[in-house]
């Protein structure tokens, strides 16, 4: 029995900002962000998008499809979380109609949080074989305004439900990890944004792809010409091309520059006009790949290398499954992405310091998403959403 990815949908914000509208306000080159870090838009989220709704988007096709009482399991991976104590996941599984009997958990290490989900779910499932689990990776990406990584801002959701024969992805159970305490990008509870060590950050990345890529060929089989497409964690696509030409130089591998880009090309049509969505970006990257790829590419390996700051590293990998073209959401995804509007940079401050009440005062928030759920509002120290 194999065990792996069955189904894939994101979501995003309502708005985007281009990132040749920084540029000019910060009289800097355009093509610094679109060729040197590899980015053109970053995603806003509306004053009433936040983790949540854009977690219930992204699932509530999965669930349509399966039904309410198929998922015995909600794990929802993100390092935007909006309460100390309760899983934001509870109030996807109210809003998505689930199960009472589906157990609901939110995990954190910074962007690899999900991979983590998602290898327990495998477990899970490998236990329970009739039972799926829905993977959550939900997050909103922020930095101080007028820093370097104010550019590589976005945010979006991606839900994945986790089954036995999975008819997109399965998943291979050997993995290579690598752990390290360093202070390269993190986030004190006092403060909404990250802080972010941001050239050490690369170089850490690195550091922790050639770690985890040595720990999975002690314990598997395959070899870097075992694979035909590489999967990235993306803070910026940028970053995934400069990784992968590092994996490919320590594997001395036989390829043109061209062959090489090939490998990651498809996997980062969407980052680019999404921008940094932290513990979703692998896997919206994933999605790319499968629904962006000319050729077909069942049968063939995928090599995953998931990276959170702080930092946790894996690299894993998986198979893609015969038929699996016809189970994707490319028209929805489409749709959904060319629906976004573009703001001023006047509108992205305003987005940017839309108030997320701190200190326990009521807000009531008008309509603007054009997704299915949203924040209505604050009211007693409680969020408040809506199906809409
Ligand atoms: P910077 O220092 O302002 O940029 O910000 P730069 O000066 O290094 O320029 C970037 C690239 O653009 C360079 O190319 C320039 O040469 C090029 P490179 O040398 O890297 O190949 N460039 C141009 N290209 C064309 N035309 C031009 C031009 N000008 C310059 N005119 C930095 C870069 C990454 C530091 C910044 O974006 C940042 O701090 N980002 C946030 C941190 C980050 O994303 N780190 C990535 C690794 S850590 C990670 O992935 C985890 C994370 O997702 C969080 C988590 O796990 O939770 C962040």
């Amino acid at each position: 029995m194999s065990v792996g990815i069955d189904e894939i949908s994101f979501y995003t914000s309502n708005y985007y900002l281009d990132l040749r509208t920084l540029a000019e306000v910060q009289q800097t080159d355009p093509d610094k962000y679109y060729e040197g870090i590899g980015q053109e838009k970053m995603g806003m989220a509306a004053p009433d998008e936040d983790i949540v709704t854009m977690a219930a988007n992204a699932a509530l096709p999965l669930i349509e499809r399966v039904g309410s009482d198929a998922v015995s399991t909600l794990m929802f991976a993100t390092e935007t979380g909006i309460d100390q104590s309760k899983a934001a996941g509870v109030y996807v599984h109210r809003l998505l109609g689930m199960s009472n009997n589906c157990r609901v958990v939110e995990m954190k290490q910074a962007c690899y949080s999900a991979t983590a989900a998602i290898q327990m779910a495998c477990a899970l499932v490998a236990r329970t074989p009739e039972k799926k689990v829905l993977v959550i990776a939900s997050d909103v990406a922020r930095y101080d305004l007028d820093t370097p990584g104010e550019a590589t801002q976005g945010c979006g959701a991606v839900a994945m439900l986790i089954s036995a024969n999975p008819r997109l992805l399965e998943i291979d159970p050997e993995v290579g990890n690598h752990t390290e305490d360093v202070m390269d990008f993190w986030r004190p509870n006092y403060r909404s944004t990250a802080l972010v060590d941001g050239k050490y950050s690369t170089k850490i990345y690195l550091r922790a792809l050639k770690k985890a890529w040595e720990n999975f060929r002690d314990v598997s089989s395959l070899a870097f010409d075992d694979f035909s497409h590489f999967c990235y964690h993306l803070p910026f696509s940028r970053m995934a091309q400069k990784a992968h030409q590092h994996l490919a130089k320590l594997n001395k591998a036989d390829m043109t520059a061209e062959q090489i880009e090939a490998q990651i090309a498809d996997t980062l049509s969407y980052n680019r006009i999404i921008g940094n969505s932290y513990t979703a970006s692998m896997y919206i990257g994933l999605t790319s790949l499968l629904e962006n790829c000319k050729q077909n590419i069942a049968g063939t390996k995928i090599g995953f290398f998931s990276y959170g700051s702080g930092c946790v590293a894996e690299f894993f990998s998986g198979t893609v499954v015969a038929g699996y073209e016809k189970y994707l959401h490319c028209t929805e995804h489409q749709t959904m992405l060319d629906n976004r509007e573009e703001v001023s940079y006047e509108k992205y401050l305003e987005l940017y310091r839309h108030p997320d009440p701190r200190d326990g005062s009521d807000l009531t928030i008008e309509k603007v998403t054009k997704g299915h759920f949203r924040l209505a509002g604050f009211s007693q120290h409680k969020r408040e959403y809506v199906a809409s």
